[in-house]
């Protein structure tokens, strides 16, 4: 496995790749990898012939007072466990490789970018899909591998792949949970005992929806009243939202019908997390 930091090397790389005729896979991280990651880097495995993964804590894509400077990182931990999955190359560039200080060149996906956790944090999903457009030229990848627990980035990237005729496949992984039912992120790391027990509420706000569909409920707002009041009930909660829509273009679902997806964003304590689940009556 060879670690790759500037953009002049990576080009070297890809150039080879393609010259050869071999695929590339691309799985784009933050780091501080998690079983979740590790079930990316897994899938491109087994997919591609040439697997790169990138490790980036892209600025563009935190705002004010968010948790840039704090963000875990261990290179060394992510560099041991990506060797242990056959990773061929990890991109980890410096912030200053990516943007240089003039820089102004941003990709914004309208409307889908402004809702949902895009409400809260107006900027952030420009960011991801600045980086992740940057990290597709330089790497042209023929497959990127991508969490469902980001499920509204999932739907962002599709759409600007579709919208700005771009080559890469992107592919949608399941959730990783923890025993209880907590999706793993690496934002996990900030949580004290205290709060990680109370995170658990949740996944469990999720499964009540569920039952509420299960047993019959078709109204949505009915649904996310439920589960906004057990969220609510957790003390060191504080919900953001709770958003039962399309799965495929995340218009909102007054009525559940055919496949909802229900999201919701909470803080714990000062940790911002978000989750979903898809449920499908078809
Ligand atoms: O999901 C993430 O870790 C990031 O948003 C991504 C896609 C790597 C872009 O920085």
């Amino acid at each position: 496995m060879k670690i790759i930091n500037t953009i002049a090397e990576i080009r070297n790389v890809v150039t080879r790749v393609k010259k050869d005729g071999k695929t590339l896979g691309l799985v784009p991280t933050m780091g501080y990898f998690h079983e979740g990651h590790l079930s990316l880097i897994r899938e491109a495995r087994r997919d591609c012939d040439v697997l790169v993964v990138s490790i980036f804590v892209n600025p563009t894509q935190f705002g004010v007072g968010e948790d840039y400077k704090t963000y875990p990182r261990d290179l060394s931990r992510d560099r041991r466990l990506a060797e242990k999955e056959y990773v061929d190359y990890i991109f980890v560039p410096e912030v200053s490789e990516m943007y240089a200080p003039d820089y102004a060149g941003f990709v914004e996906v309208e409307g889908l970018s402004r809702i949902m956790c895009g409400k809260n944090r107006p900027d952030h999903f420009r960011g991801v899909t600045t980086v992740v457009m940057k990290l597709f030229n330089l790497i042209q990848p023929d497959a990127a591998y991508f969490g469902q627990k980001d499920a509204q980035q999932a739907v962002i990237i599709r759409k600007m792949v579709s919208d700005l005729n771009m080559n890469p496949e992107i592919r949608v992984l399941p959730i990783v949970r923890e025993e209880d039912g907590l999706a793993m992120s690496s934002r996990n790391k900030y949580l004290s005992t205290e709060e990680r027990k109370s995170a658990a509420v949740l996944y469990k706000a999720l499964l009540k929806a569920q039952d509420e569909i299960a047993g019959g409920e078709r109204d949505a707002a009915k649904v996310s009243k439920k589960m906004t009041e057990m969220i609510q009930s957790e003390k060191l909660a504080r919900l953001d939202y709770v958003a039962i829509v399309d799965p495929e273009n995340l218009n909102t679902k007054p009525t559940i019908d055919r496949i909802v997806l229900i999201a919701i964003a909470a803080r714990i304590g000062k940790t911002r997390l978000i989750d979903n689940i898809t449920v499908n009556l078809r």
